[in-house]
């Protein structure tokens, strides 16, 4: 079980929400926080437009989702809304999938002109699967961030700053209940 898995929901590559989700997890890693990325465009596309739900891949994927802790779902803004990727991993996810779990949604975007669609396309679809817990989300514009080589260098310094203190609450978020988890009694003999 990891404490934070995160959900990049772009088909693109190179993409600026798995780019954003590479930096949380190394910050999450270095907090001693245990993560692993789930990246759609990895998943077998067939598999989930046809949703195939006995794809060995997509069954690995939503046994991550359902043993994580905390998620941080990120999607590139698309029509308004969210990606046709992510809509079709979570209509193959089960309906209770995300409850009781934290989640920081986060959403990339040609500008700040749809950084609404975090609120009214992304957390209501997350909503369908049990989701209640949300911290508050991240709109990232293209222009935050900073290319060389097609390599993502680094956020700018405003954008870089949202995104740590939405890390900072989600690891507000998953240490207390890190410390309250059944632990295994070692039984001396
Ligand atoms: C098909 C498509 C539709 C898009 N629609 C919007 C949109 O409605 N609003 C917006 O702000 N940006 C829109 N964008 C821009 C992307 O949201 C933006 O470039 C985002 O950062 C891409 O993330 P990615 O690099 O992870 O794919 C669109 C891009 C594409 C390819």
């Amino acid at each position: 079980m990891f404490d934070v898995v995160t959900i990049a929901g772009s088909p693109a590559l190179p993409s600026r929400c798995t780019a954003a989700l590479d930096t949380a997890r190394s910050q999450l890693e270095r907090r001693g926080l245990s993560t692993v990325g789930i990246n759609l465009r990895d998943l077998p596309a067939e598999a989930l437009l046809w949703a195939d739900f006995q794809d060995p891949a997509i069954q690995r994927a939503t046994e991550l989702v359902e043993n994580a802790q905390a998620l941080i779902v990120a999607t590139p803004v698309y029509k308004a809304a969210y990606s046709g990727s992510l809509k079709a991993f979570v209509d193959m996810l089960p309906p209770h999938a995300l409850a009781g779990k934290s989640i920081l949604p986060i959403v990339t975007a040609g500008s700040m002109a749809h950084f609404l669609a975090l609120d009214y396309a992304l957390k209501p679809v997350l909503s369908t699967l049990g989701a209640t817990r949300y911290l508050p989300g991240v709109c990232l514009t293209d222009a935050d961030f900073i290319y060389e080589d097609h390599r993502l260098i680094r956020l700018e310094t405003a954008a870089g700053g949202r995104l740590t203190s939405a890390l900072d609450a989600l690891e507000a978020e998953v240490i207390p209940r890190r410390r309250n988890a059944p632990r295994l009694l070692e039984i001396a003999v």
